[in-house]
């Protein structure tokens, strides 16, 4: 298949995993295998690339540990964005000094999207010096060449040179779990939200070859895995890099054709190429999960506008409507940025009004944070942080009611719901998620785990819902 997004060639791919059989061979000199901890900030694209780091870890002879008392190599994958997010790792990776101290053979990692930011490598190259290395998400694929080179020779590398990004494949993968696997099937984001800082350290949206994104999926339903999800910035964009003619409503269509008892489910659809074909895809395809996080951001069309967001507030209730006439019961889930520069206290009450009228199960809110290189981060921002709280707290408060009120109507019906954890509450040992993945408190057996069964709902709180086996 003809493509215009570039392949990293096999040999190089080849190269890496030989780097990784010369690390291999040195840790199996020593007396126990060494120990391996990765940090993972941010989204589930950062889980993703986490589970690759650990696999290639692992191939180099590593154990992967659990926290990083003791860990030979620590990895800390980060996430730009807010600066929340990134006072945090400042605050953690600062924190690591003493460690390093201790045991100065000790390589400490940085990677991710922060990494990619030039300021912020600026920081870590004079105030971290305890920081051996320093990559991007474009230079992943790279991981053991690098280890490699500090591991004989010491030193730091910084690998956080701009790319508009390649497609490694065929990198070995430790998965976290074995009930629910992630599966990337793009990267990086074209879209350019005023706000965002995705688009400039993730690089161009470029997809992965449909023949091998099945074949994963093929084999993840053959392993056991019975919930899988289809990753990228904005999945709708699926397939226009590549040549054959595919796109994303015809990729699920596919997938939905594997042999096996599992669900798709798939993050993130951006609205505006959210359409009624995906819809009706997703109506018909019986393994696809009857839930979307559709992100609206505001509801109010100038802001919109400002955000760069490429649909109206009408649009996006017009889209709601279409999906919730195809797919009455749909879960519907959203992400809101309250606070946004120039927005007043009348444009936020669109966005109040919006969520009143759609009645999301589940809101993920965000006050503004202004990020380095964007363009809002240069816009005039007037309002004061004391208003955009109290806003936000408005707003917060009127999901936790819907949240609550769409919960109450599940009590009395009986949910497939596939229970997929542990719990810390000896009261409800098992956790479980409905079709549409809101949470259920349930009693049952550990052998239950990685099963669909039939639960009668019971009890709920704003968060979850309670059941009892049927
Ligand atoms: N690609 C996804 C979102 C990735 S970021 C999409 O387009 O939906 C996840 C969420 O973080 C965004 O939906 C947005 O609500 C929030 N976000 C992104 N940049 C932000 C910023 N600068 N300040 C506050 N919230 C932000
Ligand atoms: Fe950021 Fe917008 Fe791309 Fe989402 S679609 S990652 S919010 S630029
Ligand atoms: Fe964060 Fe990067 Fe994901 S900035 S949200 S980890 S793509």
């Amino acid at each position: 298949m003809e493509r215009t997004t570039p392949v990293i060639p096999a040999e190089d791919i080849a190269r890496q995993r030989e780097y990784c059989a010369e690390i291999r061979q040195l840790n199996a000199q020593l007396p126990q295998a060494p120990l391996a901890f990765v940090d993972t900030y941010g989204c589930q694209q950062n889980e993703a690339d986490s589970e690759l780091l650990r696999g290639m870890l692992v191939e180099m002879g590593y154990e992967i540990a659990h926290s990083e008392e003791d860990a030979s190599v620590i990895i800390i994958n980060t996430c730009a964005v807010r600066d929340h997010a990134e006072q945090r790792v400042f605050g953690n990776v600062g924190a690591l000094v003493h460690g390093k101290r201790r045991n100065p053979n000790q390589i400490i990692c940085l990677c991710g999207c922060m990494a990619q930011e030039a300021h912020v490598a600026e920081r870590l190259r004079q105030s971290y010096q305890h920081v051996d290395l320093v990559f991007g998400p474009h230079a992943l694929w790279r991981f053991p060449e690098f280890l490699r080179r500090i591991y004989l020779r010491r030193g730091r590398i910084f690998e956080t040179q701009n790319s508009d990004g390649a497609i490694a494949e065929g990198l070995p993968v430790r998965r976290s779990g074995t009930i629910k696997a992630w599966v990337s099937i793009m990267y990086g984001c074209n879209n350019f939200c005023t706000y965002c800082i995705v688009p400039h350290v993730r690089g161009r949206e470029r997809s992965r070859d449909p023949e091998i994104i099945l074949s994963e999926i093929r084999q993840l339903a053959q392993q056991g895995y019975k919930d899988i999800t289809l990753l990228g910035q904005n999945v709708n964009s699926y397939g226009k890099d590549l040549a054959g003619g595919i796109d994303f409503p015809t990729l699920l269509e596919r997938a939905n054709a594997i042999p096996g008892d599992f669900l798709l489910r798939f993050m993130t659809s951006h609205p505006k190429d959210a359409t009624p074909r995906l819809f009706d895809v997703m109506r018909d395809c019986e393994k696809v999960a009857p839930v979307i996080h559709l992100p609206f951001q505001s509801g109010n069309t100038r802001v919109l506008g400002a955000m760069n967001r490429r649909y109206t507030r009408e649009e996006y209730l017009e889209k709601v409507q279409a999906l919730r006439e195809r797919i009455p019961n749909i879960v519907l889930t959203s992400d809101v940025i309250v606070g946004f520069p120039g927005e007043t206290t009348p444009e936020f009450e669109d966005t109040l009004s919006l969520v009143e009228q759609v009645r999301f199960d589940a809101l993920f809110t965000f006050i503004y944070s202004p990020r380095k290189g964007t363009p809002a981060a240069e816009m005039e921002d007037p309002m004061s942080k004391e208003e955009k709280s109290a806003n936000f707290n408005r707003l917060v408060e009127a999901q936790n009611r819907i949240s609550l009120e769409k919960h109450q109507a599940y009590i009395g019906t009986v949910q497939r719901c596939l229970v997929d954890s542990v719990s810390e509450d000896s009261r409800n040992n098992l956790n479980a998620r409905t079709p549409g993945g809101r949470l259920v408190h349930l009693n049952g057996d550990l052998s239950l785990l990685g099963q669909f069964v039939d639960v009668k709902i019971t009890g709920c709180s704003t968060w979850a819902l309670f059941g009892q086996l049927c």
